[in-house]
């Protein structure tokens, strides 16, 4: 089966994509001059966004992972929430910014955003790839968000179907195929 097969309809191509990134780290570069900054990328779609984000923020900073669980081998959020793995160190007085691959109905983030304030972090920010904004059920904003999309499916640059397409070096529609 091809890598690529229910997924050849691009929405945002590799070239779009790094100019997007380019532009998202020149701003976070400007807004976080001598701060604390720790990336917090939510496993495992943010990771391909995280790895290209990173290299174009030019300050120091650090990168730590959670990993949630919302999906189950689906399209549709079961609205569940359950962490898999928690942040390896205290953020306590750190500028921390939290980087994730797509903002959709909010569930992962309003349940996210409280636990980490709790912490006592000096800053609490979103940077989303991704904002489905119609998809909302919760009301949760990205303070940096990529690019705003309709309600489709998308896999690629680090979106599954489960888990599937990870590896594309697009945003694809996901179709299924006859
Ligand atoms: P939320 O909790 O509904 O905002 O969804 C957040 C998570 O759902 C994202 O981090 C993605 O992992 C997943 N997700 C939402 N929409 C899509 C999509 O179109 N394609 C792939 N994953 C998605
Ligand atoms: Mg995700």
């Amino acid at each position: 089966m091809s890598y690529t097969k229910n997924a050849e309809e691009i929405l945002i191509s590799q070239e779009k994509l790094s100019e997007r990134v380019r532009q998202l780290g020149a701003e976070i570069t400007r807004d976080y001059k001598d701060k604390k900054l720790i990336l917090v990328s939510i496993l495992k779609g943010s990771v391909v966004f995280l790895a290209d984000l990173m290299r174009e923020i030019k300050l120091p900073l650090e990168i730590d992972f959670m990993c949630v669980s919302s999906y189950q081998n689906s399209t549709e959020s079961s609205g569940k929430v359950s962490i898999l793995k928690d942040l390896s160190r205290d953020i306590k007085g750190f500028d921390v910014l939290i980087v994730e691959d797509i903002l959709d109905t909010g569930l992962t983030l309003s349940y996210l955003m409280p636990m980490l304030l709790d912490r006592n972090p000096e800053s609490l920010k979103i940077c989303t790839l991704l904002d489905k904004p119609s998809r909302r059920k919760v009301p949760v904003q990205a303070d940096y968000a990529g690019f705003r999309i309709d309600d489709c499916f998308i896999v690629g640059y680090g979106l599954d179907y489960a888990e599937h397409y990870r590896n594309l070096n697009y945003i694809g529609i996901y179709k299924e195929l006859k």
